[in-house]
């Protein structure tokens, strides 16, 4: 076989959640409920969907390479100059063109154990050394610990605000007291991929955070419904954009992407509406697993986490009744499971099953002992 870079050994796939029809089909069921990708139940803005109906007709033609519609816009949006706007085949790939460009063999990557894992897959893959720093209480990021880590090989450091998974928040404060202990030439991603479900409480991270390398990534993957359309960017300053350009590939954006985004920005108290409806679902869900003793912590973003020592049990039992929770073991989380917040009737479905399946595995626990 040919020979692959040396760091193809230790790399595997990203496992995303399971998807509807594998578990329709592995199970016989003819419906199911997927709250296992933190996508938006509630679905794009009806705008966006008549965009991407609308230029349907032209994917003949090559979309703008540059996409330089939305980054206006999006620069408009942020107050920003459009230099500074970077955008991505989901905000996935300005994470991978990011440790791409700045950590190759030698460099280090800092992130924290239990953040958002692409970053590890992400440095693997560009064949430099991850540094994965443990967390303060096995959830939240441990910022002094991430500080303490940086070195003079250090080229990136990666941080989820709020995280994905453990759905812990750092307010800008924190972030910025960070930032100002790093040496200026590191290059800091504050993955913001969850920002609009906590917009109110975080503020205006674009203009409140500062630090030569920092980079905010956002995407329409979340909020706006746009998961399949895979739109993504950053903010940061123009020399950086400049440089990670050379490695984004031609045309990344694609037409209909372009002019979902277009649209979805301007349907902007439509998508804050549906935010409004997944934080309150959200705060309903949390109560009840609290009250059940479930809970695996408060969490911001558009996903709960579910605690039992029997979880992966929980997960087949939940599948069998054609609810599709997150397991959390890939990140050394086997007791917990995470659950994307769903549509208001899918979150009451998954509470009336989840009760009975906890209610049974605590009869047998009597029984047993
Ligand atoms: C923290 C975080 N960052 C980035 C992403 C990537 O999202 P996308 O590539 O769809 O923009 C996700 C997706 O779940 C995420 O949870």
């Amino acid at each position: 076989m040919a020979r692959a870079v040396p760091q193809a050994a230790g790399l595997y796939p990203y496992v995303p959640g399971k998807p509807l029809e594998t578990l329709l089909r592995e199970k016989g069921l003819s419906r199911a409920i997927k709250l296992a990708s933190n996508e938006n139940p509630y679905g794009p803005s009806p705008k966006a969907v008549a965009a991407m109906q609308a230029i349907a007709v032209e994917v003949h033609r090559y979309p703008d390479g540059d996409a330089n519609a939305l980054k206006v816009k999006l620069a408009g949006f942020h107050d920003v100059s459009s230099a500074q706007v970077l955008l991505g085949n989901g905000s996935n790939e300005i994470l991978e063109l990011m440790i791409r460009a700045f950590a190759g063999s030698g460099d280090e990557v800092v992130f924290s154990q239990r953040g958002f894992i692409v970053y590890a897959l992400a440095t693997q893959a560009a064949g430099a050394k991850g540094v994965a720093v443990a967390e303060a209480d096995g959830l939240s990021h441990d910022l002094n610990a991430m500080a303490a880590a940086v070195n003079g090989n250090t080229k990136v450091i990666c941080i989820a605000n709020p995280n994905n998974p453990t759905g812990t928040l750092h307010s800008n404060a924190a972030i910025q007291g960070f930032l100002d202990r790093l040496p200026r030439d590191v290059v800091v991603i504050i993955d913001e991929a969850y920002y609009e479900f906590v917009a109110d409480e975080l503020g205006d991270s674009v203009h409140e955070l500062s630090h030569p390398g920092l980079v905010i990534s956002r995407t329409f993957s979340k909020a706006y419904g746009l998961a399949g359309c895979r739109v993504g960017y950053a903010i940061a300053d123009r020399a950086i954009v400049e440089l990670v350009n050379r490695f984004r590939e031609p045309f990344n954006l694609n037409l209909l992407a372009q002019h979902a985004a277009l649209a979805a920005l301007d349907d902007r108290d439509w998508v804050m509406a549906r935010v409004c409806d997944t934080n309150r679902e959200r705060e309903m869900l949390e109560a009840a697993l609290h009250q059940k003793g479930l809970s695996g912590g408060r969490c911001f973003g558009n996903f709960v986490l579910l605690r039992h020592k029997q979880s992966s049990e929980i997960l087949r039992r939940l599948e069998d009744h054609g609810i599709i929770p997150r397991p959390l073991a890939p990140y050394g989380m086997a007791e917990f499971l995470r659950v994307s917040v769903g549509l208001p009737e899918e979150n009451a479905e998954f509470l009336a099953v989840l009760e009975i399946i906890v209610s049974d595995l605590s009869d047998q626990e009597t029984l047993t002992s």
